[in-house]
């Protein structure tokens, strides 16, 4: 693909000419991996979801957007609005990049309530003619006839002493009518950090410190921090860069994660455990989350990575965000689980019941490209069993489960064309306990995988020909009993 240079990044889309637009459109509209039941960008490239609320009888869902091609350049907010978090209105851009402070682009934030209205806390990007970076941390309200209306001038303006421009993604929340704003922040000696401010009226907001942790050197920059009590447990999540793989952890470019335990919001102390990453899959990034109309906790994440090529950019578009899932904590672990509501798009169920071998590679009949399919494994005296999807005679998207080791492994080396660079085409959790359930979702070109109920999550793009879609179990040795739960999913046109 041709090298974009700066100016095209940084050109306006509002500049360009209609026949330009269209042409791509056309292109994108043209594109195979076009997802059904995913937020996808009309054109251009995605990224973080942004500004995610339930208001008013409304869940507001916006993601950062490019318009003008699948490279990260001059963002804007792109918003939808939805009734179910599965059925979306399309409201189109939202936030612009339209003043000084935002002129390369208005970066990540959240959605909050103050006195009756919404309001949006983001980050504006601008660079200076040495192509330094300036952030400013901006409010806009939402006015009752749903129109943005920026204020005049940052509310932070600049990063606090001892920390560097790597200063984004507010995400705002209230507690006890005090109004609290965690960011992503990077300090002079070049570690990643969360950093805290706090304001009575959202347009003063005094900083407090940064959140101490016993993560003192985990990556030079901790973009994306979301802060919540969930079932009486304290969760901090970022997404830490620079940090090294470990073993099977830590595998992709950067990662996206959580610590939990107990957060003294005053002295701005964490008491945590172990960093352990929201996903398992090759593509998940920049999560955010918010209260859905139940009182639960629902995070939406960014289905792509920084810094790599996708098979889709060649026609005009890259990433989409993944399905939304509740979260909880059931005895001392994280569960997330697809959000209630997708079953409305459930079609023909089929249902099957069977046992699979080292000889039957063909044992359940259906196929399909976009489907939700649930696998309660019954029995299991398998050393490994293979389960695929999406696949042809010449390409497939395996999951492997090695029973002895409870490993759980996804291999897209088959899949159909890989993003690039490729390092590595298999991604391993290791269950807690043994697997009893895959839930997948599949998309055109992706599959979610949750394990065990909401144990683990493993999240991928796949770039697979038109034609692979069958479903397929084996095993090294011995046999499984299987029960097979399958539903079409409406394409309801996102
Ligand atoms: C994360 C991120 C954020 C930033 C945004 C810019 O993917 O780098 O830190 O606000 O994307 O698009």
């Amino acid at each position: 693909m041709a090298e974009w240079t700066r100016d095209e990044r940084y050109q306006k889309y509002e500049d360009v000419d209609q026949q330009t637009l269209d042409d791509l459109s056309a292109k994108v509209n043209e594109s195979k991996y076009r997802q059904t039941f995913h937020l996808q960008p009309k054109t251009g490239l995605l990224n973080d979801p942004n500004g995610l609320i339930y208001y008013d009888g409304t869940y507001y869902i916006s993601h950062q957007w490019f318009p003008l091609g699948p490279v990260h350049g001059l963002k804007y907010w792109y918003t939808y609005t939805s009734k179910d978090l599965v059925h979306f209105e399309d409201v189109g851009t939202s936030l612009k990049p339209d003043t000084k402070d935002d002129s390369h682009g208005v970066y990540s934030g959240s959605a909050f309530e103050y006195n009756n209205h919404m309001y949006y806390m983001y980050t504006a990007n601008h660079r200076d003619e040495d192509w330094n970076r300036i952030s400013t941390q901006h409010i806009a309200k939402i006015n009752a006839e749903g129109e943005i209306e920026k204020f005049p001038k940052a509310v932070i303006a600049e990063p606090p002493f001892g920390y560097t421009q790597h200063f984004r993604d507010p995400k705002v929340f209230s507690k006890d009518g005090v109004y609290y704003a965690v960011i992503g922040a990077q300090n002079e000696q070049g570690q990643g950090r969360v950093i805290q401010y706090r304001s009575t009226d959202i347009v003063n907001w005094e900083f407090q410190g940064e959140v101490h942790t016993n993560l003192d050197s985990f990556g030079y920059m901790w973009e994306c921090p979301d802060y919540f009590n969930l079932d009486g447990y304290d969760m901090l999540l970022f997404c830490p860069q620079g940090i090294d793989g470990e073993g099977e952890r830590f595998k992709n470019i950067y990662q996206s994660g959580y610590i939990m335990g107990q957060y003294d919001i005053d002295n701005l102390t964490m008491n945590h455990g172990d960093f352990f990453e929201l996903d398992h899959g090759f593509d998940f990034y920049a999560p955010q989350t918010f209260i859905d109309e139940h009182g639960q906790r629902v995070l939406i994440g960014w289905m792509g990575l920084p810094e790599i090529n996708y098979p889709s950019d060649v026609d005009g578009w890259a990433h989409c965000l993944t399905i939304p899932r509740v979260l909880s904590i059931e005895a001392g672990n994280l569960k997330q689980r697809p959000v209630k509501s997708l079953e409305q798009l459930r079609i023909n169920k089929e249902t099957a019941l069977g046992y699979a071998n080292k000889f039957t590679r063909q044992l359940y009949p259906y196929e399909g490209r976009q489907y939700e399919l649930i696998i309660d494994i019954l029995e299991n005296d398998s050393t490994e069993v293979y389960f695929e999807v999406r696949t042809s005679k010449t390409q497939t998207t395996l999951i492997t489960y090695n029973k002895k080791e409870q490993k759980l492994t996804l291999d897209r080396s088959e899949s159909g064309l890989l993003p690039d660079p490729v390092d590595n085409t298999t991604r391993t959790t290791y269950l807690d306990t043994p697997l009893t359930q895959l839930q997948l979702f599949i998309d055109t070109s992706s599959v979610e995988i949750f394990c065990n109920d909401g144990e683990r999550v493993m999240t991928s793009r796949i770039f697979t020909d038109d034609e692979a879609t069958g479903i397929k179990t084996s095993t090294e040795s011995g046999q499984v009993y299987l029960k097979f739960t399958k539903y079409d999913l409406k394409d309801e046109e996102v």
